[in-house]
């Protein structure tokens, strides 16, 4: 029998194709804190990354220049990086149709803005079906698959009709949404029925593992749930699986390494010494309508409207990162902001002082969290979020505890960081109008008593303790047969431990 290994499955790989000034192919190792945190386990245990290359890319390296480049990054990350291949047409309709036409407005509470297109659903199947072949192809029985994703909800229900018994655990990082909006979607019992065959749901937070219960016990029949906790178990007529919350996380260390560095210490200086005397207010947002940039503005003029003193005071650096850009609803919004923006600044901006600084593009994580410490106030507000990592990131890079987090209470990341945070409802203009008023007079010491929560909560529930939590409610019976976790369980205190993975998570 060979050993166990972690399989992870997301929509993209965790790498980055560009090319160089001779138009040369480079491959390098994605930067986000799934990588991170799930690096050193894949590459420590033989793991593999399942994922598809394109999006993003206007066109991919041919067959053998790609494969050289995955043999590289795998030589790289440590870790084998198995590419699956989509057709122009699954991609049209799978990625950009049924996930981010359907499922991604669904989840975020905006119905009215999908797109129920009956053929989307066939290429949502097949490309779900392509994936579990990969997992088929690359994997053995005694592995333990991890997807992500609304992607790839199909996935375990697809090894099954592949005939494949594999271990597999589900995390959702988007929202789930309510019975009454989740009912809407025409394949609602296909998708429910699909998430019962995983061994381990996942969910960012309670609120969405209560919503997913709900919808369970609605359109379902014969499901007990049994247990409280952060994580309980489903019993239905065919099989057993557990659900839980587990709210995803940053590296903190990271971020605050990066604060600390000269480059950036004088990256932020920069900044600062470039827009003298004023508050600095930073928006950071993927171009998506549910990151409610289009109210933030509005709720920005309020602030200048109905505190004028704030005029000249304050300057707001919104960043947005060009994101589905194929997507009409993407193409309206992008329309609808640079409108906004230069309305606002064509209206108040004053020699000396320009109350909007818009910048389209993407930072590097050193640039990103140089405009974290450069700026004294985070304006944060989804309209829904599954979680938000920028707010965390914004945190973890505040290293003098000043600043001022402004939240939507709609963001996965209220339920922890609601105690430091001056939380909003981004649908009401004039409360998050006043809460930039306040922000921008916040004596020091409440700054400080207010990120010092924040930060201590963040520090404590890294992304390192999400991957271990997560794992460990998905291996719980067996954690001899999975060698991967001696690295979340020190070797010599796994003995000692053994028992508390012996124990049904709901006897804690
Ligand atoms: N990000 C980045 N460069 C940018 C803007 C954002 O690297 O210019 C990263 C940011 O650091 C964060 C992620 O993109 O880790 C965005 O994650 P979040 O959960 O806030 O929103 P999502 O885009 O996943 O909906
Ligand atoms: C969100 C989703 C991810 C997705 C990312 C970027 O964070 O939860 O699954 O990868 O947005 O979107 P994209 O469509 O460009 O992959």
């Amino acid at each position: 029998m060979s050993e166990a290994r972690l399989v992870v499955l997301s929509n993209r790989l965790p790498i980055v194709l560009t090319t160089d000034s001779k138009k040369k192919w480079k491959i390098g190792p994605g930067s986000g804190g799934l990588v991170t945190a799930l690096g050193p386990v894949l590459r420590d245990r033989g793991g593999i990354w399942i994922g598809w290359l394109g999006a993003g890319l206007k066109e991919l390296p041919e067959d053998t220049t790609r494969e050289a480049l995955l043999q590289e990054g795998a030589s790289e990350t440590g870790y084998a990086l198995k590419p699956v291949d989509l057709t122009r047409e699954e991609v049209r309709d799978y990625y950009f149709g049924f996930s981010n036409e359907i499922l991604w407005p669904l989840f975020h509470d905006l119905p009215s803005l999908c797109n129920f297109d009956p053929s989307f659903w066939p290429a949502y199947v097949s490309a779900n079906r392509r994936f579990a072949e990969a997992v088929l192809d690359n994997t053995c029985e005694e592995d333990f698959v991890w997807v992500h994703d609304y992607q790839l909800i199909l996935v375990a229900a697809e090894l099954k009709r592949l005939g494949a018994k594999r271990r597999t655990g589900f995390f959702l990082h988007i929202p789930f949404p309510p019975l009454d909006v989740f009912i809407r979607l025409p394949w609602r019992f296909q998708v429910l029925d699909a998430l019962l065959r995983y061994d381990l749901v996942g969910f960012q937070t309670e609120r969405d593992r209560r919503n997913f219960i709900d919808c369970v016990r609605s359109l379902t029949s014969g499901v007990r749930v049994v247990g409280h906790g952060h994580v309980c178990k489903l019993l239905t007529p065919e099989r057993e699986l557990r659900v839980g919350s587990f709210p995803i996380s940053i590296d903190f260390q990271e971020f605050a390494g990066l604060a600390k560095r000269p480059g950036v210490i004088g990256q932020t200086k920069l900044i600062r010494d470039n827009l003298p005397n004023r508050k600095l207010l930073f928006g950071v947002d993927r171009l998506d309508y549910t990151k409610g940039i289009p109210n933030r503005l509005k709720a920005f003029v309020n602030a200048l409207e109905r505190y004028p003193e704030l005029r000249r005071r304050i300057t707001l650096i919104q960043v947005v990162v060009p994101s589905r850009e194929s997507i009409s609803e993407y193409k309206a919004l992008k329309q609808d902001i640079h409108r906004l923006v230069g309305e606002i600044n064509g209206r108040y901006t004053q020699v000396g002082w320009t109350p909007i600084i818009y910048i389209c593009g993407s930072l590097s994580r050193p640039e990103l969290v140089s405009y974290y410490q450069a700026c004294e106030i985070a304006l944060i507000t989804p309209l829904k979020d599954g979680m938000n990592l920028v707010a965390k990131e914004y945190c973890a890079s505040r290293v003098k505890y000043d600043g001022v987090l402004i939240l939507s209470e709609f963001a996965g990341a209220a339920s922890s960081l609601q105690g430091g945070a001056l939380l909003v409802n981004p649908y009401d203009v004039e409360g998050v109008a006043d809460a930039i008023h306040r922000a921008a007079n916040m004596d020091s010491d409440e700054k400080r008593r207010r990120m010092k929560l924040m930060r201590h909560s963040v520090r404590k529930n890294d992304i390192f303790r999400w991957v271990s939590s997560f794992l460990k409610a998905g291996v719980t019976d067996d954690l001899a047969q999975f060698p991967f976790m001696e690295f979340f369980v020190p070797r010599r205190k796994q003995e000692a431990d053994s028992s508390f993975f012996h124990q049904s998570p709901l006897q804690h």
